[in-house]
Order: C-alpha cells, then structure tokens, then sequence
C-alpha cells in the first residue's frame, strides 16, 4: 500500500468537533455584524498577482516572500491566492461602483493564504473575519471600529489589549521616511541584512525589526509624531476623545507601523500575551490612498481582520464556552413495521425543526442504542413494533437523569423542544 498523502503543511482540516466551534463562533460573529449595519461581501479566492502587488506594496514581506503565485497555463497570466482581503475588497467596490450613493459597511470571511514558516497560530491558510468601512472619512468611523471590535470581545469573554498608532498622512511619512534614511545611512555599520535590504526601500519597516542588536538604533531613530500635520493629530484626538468616552483602554506604540503598505493615520492592532509569539488576534486601521490607487474615484476607508484560529485559541484559553449544538434525538428501531414508522417520525420531527438521525444499518436494540449514545444526542427516540403499532414513541433521556416515557408523535415533539437534559 502506498503511503497515505497529507495535507499540505501549514494548512488545517477543520473536523467536525472543531467545525461545531466555528460555527457557534461565525454565529456570533454574523449577528454582531448585523447589528453594526454590515453587509457581506464574497469575493474571489484568486486575483490578479498585480492587485496584492499594488495594493500591500512590493516591499512588504507579503508580496516579497509568502505569496502563492503561479502562472495560468492556460493563458499565462499570474494569479495569487489572497493574501489578505482588504485588496480584494477595494477591488470588488471599484469594480462594481459601490460607492455611488455613498459609504458602505462591508464584511467578509474566509481562508487566507501566506507562505509563512509555520508554528503555533500562524498557519499558511488561515481565516479571518474582515471589517472594511468605505467612504468614510471622519475620526467617529476609526473609533468605531475599535468598539466594535471590544463589543465582540465581551460577548466572547475575552481581554485582549489594544496597541494605538497614527501613521499620519501621505507628506509626513515622506518627511520621516527621507530622516529615516539619513539616521540609518548615518548608522550603516550596525545595520543587520534585511535593514540594509530595506534602507531605501521601505526604511519605516526597519523599525519593526525583532533584532536585538538593532533596538538601539531603532530607538533613536526620528518618530513620525514629529512629523505630523495638525490635522492628522487633530483626527488622532478625536479618535481618542471616543475611545476615552466609550471606556475602551489603550496605549499608544509608536513603533506600530504594519506589515502593509496601504495604511495612514490610525492603526491599531489587538494583541495578548496568552498565545505565545503570534499573539496579535485583529489588526486594521485607515487607508485612505487605497481606493485611488487601484484606480477608483478617491474616497476614504478604515477597516480591521481578526485571525479566526488565533480568537478561537484564546477563546479556548479563558474566555466563553461556545456553545456547540448536538442532535435532539437518535431513532432506534427494530423490525420490517418499526422501520417504516420510524422513517416517518424522523422526518416529522425534522420537520418540526429538531435534529434527528435516523439510524442506518440495521442491527440490534443494544447496538444502536451504543450508536445513540456516541452521537451525543440528547435522547434516544425507540420505536419497536408496538410503538409503530400504537403510532407511539418512547423517549429516552440519553444526558441528565430523565426518565424514559412512551407518549404520541406530537407530545414527543413538545417534549424533545421543552426538554432541557
Ligand atoms: P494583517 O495584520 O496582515 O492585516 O492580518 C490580520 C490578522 O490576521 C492578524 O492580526 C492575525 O490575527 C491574522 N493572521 C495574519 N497572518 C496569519 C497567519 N499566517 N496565520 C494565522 N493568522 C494570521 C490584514 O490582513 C489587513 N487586511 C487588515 C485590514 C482590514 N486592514 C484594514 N482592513
């Protein structure tokens, strides 16, 4: 026998345990969404390579190392799994002139895709519930996506802390970015590889650097807060005005500047110390230049992603037991008349909205009762001849301390809603 194939490293099966907790998860999630006033978008998995190229920036360690990029053999164009979603989005508004009659509220969700070496909490697919607000311009919509974000915490019993940047607008980072360089070129001796590579390229990335033995000169390297016009400061107050106003604590890191190009004025990201390295469950902030540079009429935008795995692992760490829907009942039966009714009840109850698996395979009372008991139903619903006879069932409480009771097809379906076991 050959050996079994895998699945490609850094990319997950979702089995049916797991699946339950996503579900309850993205049921949350759908609901909070809606009661935000946003509306869903599904973009495609593939774009044109050139969309994220334009859109994260080609210095960025997105589109320079971990794209999945290949050539379509059929019509040799390059294509690329997203990366991300926020490019996709854009894309799509654009496209489709969604902004017309003004602003939107969109949300999207699904898999990701990044080369990345992969370890606990960062995976080569992962999934993300993205947040995009487009056409927004005003401080009110940043500070609203933050709260949005702590409302969602609170439901799912979890703390993580929010780490607040403003990247200012288009003429300061170039400001900061030209004494970026001077500092560096002024320091090249201590500059590692990648800061060498960066030093013209994307200066500001360097200080993002996790190299010990560049904090030093990091640290003295001229901030962007020096930078600022009045007005990005002035938008950065009045996001925090409302963060202050909604009770949402934060601390403000200047070294936060993101992983991706398109991004000005506020960002933020959600980070814990509970997920060891990869502790940053949601990330986002304003990107105001993005809708023009791929081509669309200038408008402002704002918006955030979460990591599905890495909410989920801190949820699992502390917060809110999601809760997962087992079956409401597991029909046994034995005998050619017992079958048929119970083929009938299976699909009364289901159509009385209960969950009902409907035993396959034959075998006896005890075997299947074994089969009920490992399908987490809550009751084992047993139909011989007699109750087919009687058009009859009699229910048995598989969880709890329940009695077992035989009683009419209706009053089962009463039972199996009220029943709490
Ligand atoms: P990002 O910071 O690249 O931003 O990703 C957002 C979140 O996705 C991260 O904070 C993390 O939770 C999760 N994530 C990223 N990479 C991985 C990985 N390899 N494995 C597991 N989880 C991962 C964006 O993607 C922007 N599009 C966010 C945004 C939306 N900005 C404005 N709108």
């Amino acid at each position: 026998m050959s050996n079994p194939i895998q699945s490609v490293r850094g990319m997950n099966d979702c089995l049916p345990d797991a699946a339950d907790t996503w579900q309850a998860f993205e049921a949350i999630v759908r609901d909070w969404l809606r009661r935000y006033g946003y509306r869903e978008i599904r973009t495609p998995i593939l774009e044109h390579t050139g969309l994220f190229k334009r859109a994260i920036g080609e210095v960025t360690d997105i589109v320079e190392k971990e794209m999945y990029t290949f050539v379509d053999e059929l019509n040799g164009e390059s294509l690329t799994l997203r990366p991300e979603g926020t490019a996709s989005s854009v894309r799509a508004v654009i496209q489709h002139n969604l902004l017309y009659d003004g602003g939107k509220r969109l949300w999207y969700t699904g898999p990701m895709f990044r080369h990345e070496r992969p370890q606990k909490g960062r995976y080569r697919q992962f999934h993300q519930v993205g947040v995009e607000a487009l056409g927004f311009a005003g401080p009110d919509t940043d500070a609203e996506l933050i709260v949005m974000c702590a409302d969602l915490w609170r439901e799912l019993g979890i703390a993580p802390t929010l780490q607040l940047n403003t990247l200012g607008d288009h003429a300061a980072r170039q400001r900061h970015r030209a004494r970026l360089i001077a500092h560096y070129e002024a320091h090249r001796d201590v500059l590692d590889a990648d800061a060498q590579r960066r030093l013209h390229s994307n200066p500001l990335r360097i200080l993002d650097s996790k190299n010990p033995a560049m904090q030093a000169i990091n640290d003295a390297a001229p901030k962007l807060m020096d930078e600022l016009e009045d007005e990005a400061l002035a938008h950065f107050d009045a996001v925090q005005q409302r963060l202050h106003a909604s009770g949402i604590a934060y601390e403000i890191n200047p070294r936060l500047v993101r992983g991706l190009d398109y991004y000005n004025r506020t960002v933020f990201e959600w980070v814990t110390d509970q997920l060891g390295a990869q502790g940053t469950v949601c990330a986002g902030g304003r990107y105001d230049g993005l809708i023009a540079q791929l081509g669309g009429k200038p408008a402002p935008a704002a918006g955030f992603a979460m990591g599905i795995e890495r909410l989920l692992a801190l949820v699992d760490a502390g917060g809110r037991a999601l809760e997962t829907a087992a079956p409401d009942a597991y029909v046994v039966h034995a005998g050619a008349a017992a079958e048929a009714y119970a083929w009938q009840v299976a699909a009364v109850l289901r159509g009385a909205g209960l969950a009902a698996i409907l035993h396959c395979g034959g075998g006896s009372f005890k075997a299947q009762m074994k089969k009920a008991d490992a399908s987490r139903a809550r009751y084992a619903v047993i139909i011989g001849d007699d109750e087919a006879a009687a058009q009859q069932v009699t229910l048995k409480p598989l969880r709890g301390t329940g009695e077992q009771t035989r009683v009419e097809l209706a009053l089962a379906i009463d039972y199996l809603n009220n029943a709490t076991t």
